[in-house]
């Protein structure tokens, strides 16, 4: 299924990247969703690791938003990845930002967007993950949340709260993704005190709430990083998914007028940092997922050694396509052998 399916990339990967990027990531989608679902070969038992109570077969996932409403969950487990999160879901379908608004820039292997949640909405999800599942789907599905973009800002806590009802049931854990920033006004529920209220209602809807993880951004000031990693501790989060995209476009060695996020090679460095930050303020109390211009096996390892304990990518992907996972996946047990680490979790935070 490997050889198929990087053949099958090689072939289409200089048209892919020659289209408009939204209609890429349609036909991308289109396939792998037709693609027959095989079980992947197995992961080596170094890569095994279990982090907020759930156990993976490799650290290596799919980040939030190349799958939005679970069309392919199956197909990203042929691929190679140990576990995808599927979103961000929103309650209601919606349209998002008009296009053109997701953009290449391949001198940097970034993306910009500034999609602002498009969706079908969580009861067109729910059917589909349940369909995953019935099938013998195995791996682990995270579910990412997000608001409606007309919900106003007294009822996003509820739009969340209506999301954990409907699907918390059906994922491994969950996302609240209080991070894009495409979402106006989304990114200050960040700030603890907001946050602390949005996590009240989530578990309000239910005493068996999956582990309940906040998605950050990278762009966040030092101090606030900490609070929001100190008050994740006192409320005994999963963990933390960071990051999403940079506002950024200088410090970060881009030049670009177009707003959105930034993804990709230019984020990495920021990612890591603030990985870092956090597992070194937590002492590695709380589990950080590890998400921002992972390319290779290199990369993942070095967010794992900055602290995280899962990675995922989303832009290595669109440019690498299934070779990265796979070269990720056989990459990882070499460099942890290299360092004398027997397992994932021994070398989480070594050089935080
Ligand atoms: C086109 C695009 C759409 C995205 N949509 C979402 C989304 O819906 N929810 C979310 O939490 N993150 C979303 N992200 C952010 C990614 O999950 C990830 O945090 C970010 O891109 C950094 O990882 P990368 O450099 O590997 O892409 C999106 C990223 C891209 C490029």
């Amino acid at each position: 299924m490997w050889r198929i399916t990087e053949a099958s990339y090689a072939i289409m990967r200089p048209i892919l990247l020659s289209i408009d990027a939204e209609r890429a990531h349609r036909i991308t989608l289109a396939t792998l969703a037709r693609m027959p679902s095989m079980a992947p070969s197995v992961d080596p038992p170094e890569l095994h690791t279990t982090v907020f109570g759930v156990s993976f077969s490799s650290p290596v996932g799919l980040a939030a938003g190349a799958d939005k409403d679970a069309r392919a969950v199956a197909a990203w487990n042929t691929l190679g990845f140990g576990f995808a999160e599927i979103g961000t879901i929103t309650p209601c379908p919606q349209a998002g930002n008009p296009p053109p608004r997701i953009w290449r820039l391949p001198e940097h292997r970034a993306l910009i967007n500034r999609l602002g949640f498009p969706g079908e909405g969580m009861e067109a999800v729910a059917p589909r993950i349940e369909r995953a599942r019935s099938r013998g789907l195995r791996m682990r599905i995270g579910l990412n949340f997000g608001p409606n973009k007309d919900t106003p800002p007294q009822r996003v806590a509820a739009d969340y709260a209506t999301l954990m009802k409907r699907l918390g049931g059906m994922a491994d854990f969950v996302v609240v993704n209080l991070s894009s920033p495409n979402t106006p006004g989304l990114r200050e529920f960040q700030a603890p005190e907001r946050m602390r209220a949005i996590v009240a209602a989530v578990r309000a809807e239910g005493e068996h709430t999956p582990p309940l993880l906040l998605k950050i951004a990278p762009d966040l000031e030092l101090p606030m990083l900490l609070e929001i990693s100190t008050a994740a501790i006192e409320l005994g989060l999963g963990g933390i998914v960071a990051t999403n995209t940079t506002v950024k476009r200088e410090e970060v060695g881009v030049r670009s007028a177009l707003a959105g996020g930034l993804s990709g090679e230019p984020l990495r460095a920021q990612t890591r940092e603030v990985i870092a930050h956090m597992y070194r303020h937590t002492r590695g109390r709380i589990p950080i997922i590890g998400v921002g211009g992972i390319t290779s096996a290199e990369d993942a390892y070095a967010h794992i050694r900055a602290g995280a304990s899962l990675v995922e990518l989303y832009t290595g992907f669109v440019y690498g396509g299934p070779r990265v996972v796979r070269d990720i996946r056989e990459g990882l047990p070499r460099l942890l052998a290299r360092d004398g680490f027997r397992s994932i979790s021994d070398a989480v935070g070594t050089a935080a």
